[in-house]
């Protein structure tokens, strides 16, 4: 059987014979199918919102939404959680193997190596009001790190474009502690290279006044784990527009600001925080039954549950929930938690969540975590940033190196006025 697909165009009774692809047609192909009517381009696809469209090939991350399955690079999720580190997993992501011992030594050196930043950026940092959003901090002075490495431009120079991509991952979690610090009024601290990672990250945000900090080895992990499940997810709306702004051969940190940007949405990284809010204004699971009413009568929404590809558990809440409950051991138990558990069972149970298939996503449980942790709920879209940096600049990478790709440019229907002369003002 031929992997085609036979199209009868019954305006002109003409048949095409498309290719099909992994699954796909390309939708030029669409092009050659046209009447003789003037202006007629050809047949486009009417995608909003991109539901049924792939716009790339990616050998990064692969996600099977029915069955619950993530993998980085071929490794399950449940697998990289239990047994890798952030940075051995960023490795994997960027370069499609899991390092060898030296190679992750030296993968490691060179991240911390690069974790300060230019003096004047703290300087930029202070120009924010007291109480800005630390995302809205995070998200401005990415995009200002553009004009503090203005090698970041030589894309297609491979050491260069090694370095952007080094810079940015040692360098966010700086920006993200200092822009926590900042919002508290608190002097901002030098990163300690001695510590891993996120035990560098958790002493940049949380110390005081002692010599050295020594990050607490259960917390410290948890975060690490959180950062391993949210370091790439495929095609969502900010490695979407990653692409898109490097598309346009755009510096990564440009493109990478507006990344951040999209993650700053309710619906997408700026979940959490409205999970968070949601189970403080349910207030106690007395309330849950009418709070559930209210959503399926379609007045907002369950936060953090949905997922545009996952239609069943997604993996990562159940990572997740098994992680909270290892925090709450060493900070004691979130009382946000028992509202969640409820909310949980009882939309499980209810048709409206299980016709549409709404199971809780990675933001269901990770914000009653980072609270127990003592971050702000502002913070938590930072958080989900820092770990997303990597996936952010493989896509980047991925999409500068493949032949196929060009300038981000969809089409459109035009819906609006016709062609019409311009009416004087005295006129109208
Ligand atoms: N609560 C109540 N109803 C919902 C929810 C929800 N959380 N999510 C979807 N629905 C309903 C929606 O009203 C619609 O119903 P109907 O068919 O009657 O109109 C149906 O389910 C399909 O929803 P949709 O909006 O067409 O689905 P989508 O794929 O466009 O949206 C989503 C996906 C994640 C934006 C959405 O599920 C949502 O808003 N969830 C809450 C926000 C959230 O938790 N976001 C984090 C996503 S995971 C992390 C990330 O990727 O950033």
């Amino acid at each position: 059987m031929a992997d085609t697909l036979t199209i009868t165009d019954n305006r002109t009774g003409k048949t095409y014979d498309l290719p099909i692809t992994d699954g796909a047609i390309r939708a030029l192909d669409l092009k050659k199918i046209k009447t003789d009517a003037p202006g007629d381009t050809g047949l486009l696809t009417y995608d909003p919102a991109c539901m049924n469209t792939a716009a790339c090939r990616s050998c990064i991350t692969y996600i099977d939404g029915d069955q619950g399955i993530l993998l980085y690079r071929g490794y399950p999720i449940e697998q990289l959680a239990e047994q890798s580190t952030y940075l051995e997993t960023a490795y994997l992501i960027l370069n499609g193997e899991l390092p060898t011992g030296n190679a992750l030594q030296d993968w490691t050196y060179q991240i911390m190596m690069h974790t300060m930043v230019h003096e004047n950026i703290k300087k930029f940092m202070e120009g924010f009001t007291y109480d800005a959003h630390p995302m809205g901090v995070f998200v401005s002075t990415v995009a200002a790190m553009s004009t503090f490495y203005s090698d970041g431009k030589l894309i297609f120079d491979t050491d260069r474009r090694k370095l952007q991509i080094l810079r940015l991952i040692a360098k966010t979690p700086t920006i993200a502690a200092y822009a926590f610090r900042h919002s508290i009024g608190r002097p901002y601290v030098y990163p300690d290279n001695d510590l891993g990672f996120t035990g560098n990250f958790l002493n940049m945000l949380f110390k005081m006044t002692e010599l050295k900090y020594q990050p607490n080895p259960a917390l410290e992990r948890a975060l690490d784990v959180l950062f391993i499940l949210h370091a790439d997810h495929e095609q969502n709306c900010s490695t979407s527009t990653m692409r898109g702004i490097g598309s346009s051969h755009a510096d990564p940190y440009s493109a990478l600001a507006g990344a951040a940007a999209a993650l700053y949405g309710p619906l997408h990284g700026g979940a959490n925080e409205a999970v968070l809010r949601m189970l403080q204004e349910i207030g106690s699971v007395a309330n849950i039954p009418a709070f559930i009413k209210r959503v399926k009568a379609g007045d907002g929404r369950l936060m953090g549950f949905g997922h545009r590809i996952y239609k069943s558990y997604d993996p990562r809440a159940k990572i997740i929930k098994k992680t909270a409950y290892e925090v709450f051991e060493v900070t004691g138990k979130n009382p946000l938690l028992d509202i969640a558990l409820e909310l949980e069972r009882i939309a499980l149970e209810d048709d409206y969540f299980v016709t549409r298939k709404l199971y809780p996503n990675v933001d269901f449980y990770s914000g009653l975590i980072y609270q127990a942790m003592n971050f702000p709920s502002d913070m938590f879209a930072v958080l989900f940033a820092i770990a997303r940096t990597v996936g952010w600049v493989a896509q980047w990478e991925e999409m500068l190196l493949d032949t196929e790709q060009k300038i981000f440019r969809p089409r459109q229907i035009y819906a609006g006025a016709g062609h019409r002369d311009y009416v004087p003002m005295a006129k109208r």
